[in-house]
C-alpha cells in the first residue's frame, strides 16, 4: 500500500468532502476551506455520461484544483471504460483513483495499472452488487469504495440496505489481513455517519452535508467526525 493508513493501526475516521457539492466558481476557495475545517481527503467524482447519466469532472479540472490543496485526491471514477483515463489523472495530481466492479473485465488490469502509475487503486460497489464482486479484487486494492446510494448524483438519501456490506468488507480485510481501507459513499450526514462507522468504514465520503449543511464548512466536518467517532470500536 502507498498511503500510511491502516486500519489496525488507527482507530480514526477520515472525512473526505465530495467537491462536486463545492461552488465551481470559486473552487480554490472551497478547497482551502476543507482544508482548514479538517477535511482528511478530497473526492472527486468524475462520471462519464455513459456509466452513470451525469456527466463532471475531467483531468484537466483535477489539475487546475491541485495546486489548491496538499490533502489527498481521491478520485472516484463512475466510468465505462475507465483504463484509457487512468494516466491522464495521475498526471493531473489525483492520489488514489478508484474504478467500478460493474465496469467489467478491466478491473484486474485497472488496479495493475494505477499501481504501476504510483498510485493508491481503489475498487467500487454500487448498491445492488455483492461484496463478493469484489472479494478477490481486494487482494490488489488499497482501497474499496462501497456506494451508499445509487451512483450519478449528489443529494441523495443513505441506503441503510448497503450496511451489511460494510460489515461484511471489514470481516473480510480483516480476517485475511488485508491493507484496503474502507470507504463509505452517498448520502452521508452527521445523523447516519455513526452507522457506517460503526459498521467498518475508514474513511467517510460527503458532498451535501459538507458543502450545503446548516454550519460552516468545517462545524459541519466536525459534526460528521463527531458522530463517527462515537461509533468506532
Ligand atoms: C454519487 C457520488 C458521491 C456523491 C456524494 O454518485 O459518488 O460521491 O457526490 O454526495 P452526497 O454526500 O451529497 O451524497
Ligand atoms: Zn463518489
Amino acid at each position: 500500500m502507498h498511503f500510511a493508513l491502516h486500519p489496525f493501526m488507527q482507530r480514526k475516521v477520515l472525512i473526505a468532502p465530495s467537491i462536486l457539492s463545492a461552488d465551481f466558481s470559486k473552487i480554490g476557495d472551497e478547497l482551502r476551506a476543507i482544508e482548514a475545517g479538517g477535511a482528511d481527503w478530497v473526492h472527486i467524482d468524475v462520471m462519464d455520461g455513459h456509466f452513470v447519466p451525469n456527466v463532471t469532472i475531467g483531468p484537466v479540472a483535477v489539475k487546475g484544483m491541485r495546486p489548491h490543496s496538499k490533502l489527498v485526491f481521491d478520485v472516484h471514477l463512475m466510468m465505462s471504460n475507465p483504463l484509457p483515463y487512468l494516466k491522464p489523472f495521475a498526471d493531473a495530481g489525483a492520489d488514489c483513483i478508484t474504478v467500478h466492479a460493474e465496469c467489467g473485465d478491466c478491473v484486474a488490469d485497472c488496479l495493475t495499472e494505477i499501481r504501476r502509475l504510483g498510485k493508491n487503486a481503489g475498487v467500487s460497489i454500487n448498491p445492488g452488487t455483492p461484496f463478493e464482486a469484489v472479494g478477490e479484487s481486494l487482494r490488489h486494492a488499497d482501497l474499496l469504495l462501497v456506494m451508499t446510494v445509487k451512483p450519478g448524483f449528489a443529494g441523495q438519501k443513505f441506503m441503510e440496505s448497503e450496511v451489511h456490506k460494510i460489515a461484511e468488507a471489514r470481516k473480510f480485510i480483516d480476517s485475511e489481513m488485508l491493507p484496503a481501507v474502507i470507504v463509505v459513499d452517498g448520502g452521508i450526514t452527521a445523523e447516519n455517519a455513526g452507522i457506517a462507522a460503526g459498521a467498518g468504514a475508514d474513511v467517510l465520503v460527503a458532498g451535501s452535508a459538507v458543502f450545503c449543511g446548516n454550519g460552516s464548512v468545517s462545524e459541519n466536518i466536525a459534526a460528521i467526525r463527531k458522530e463517527a467517532m462515537r461509533h468506532v470500536h
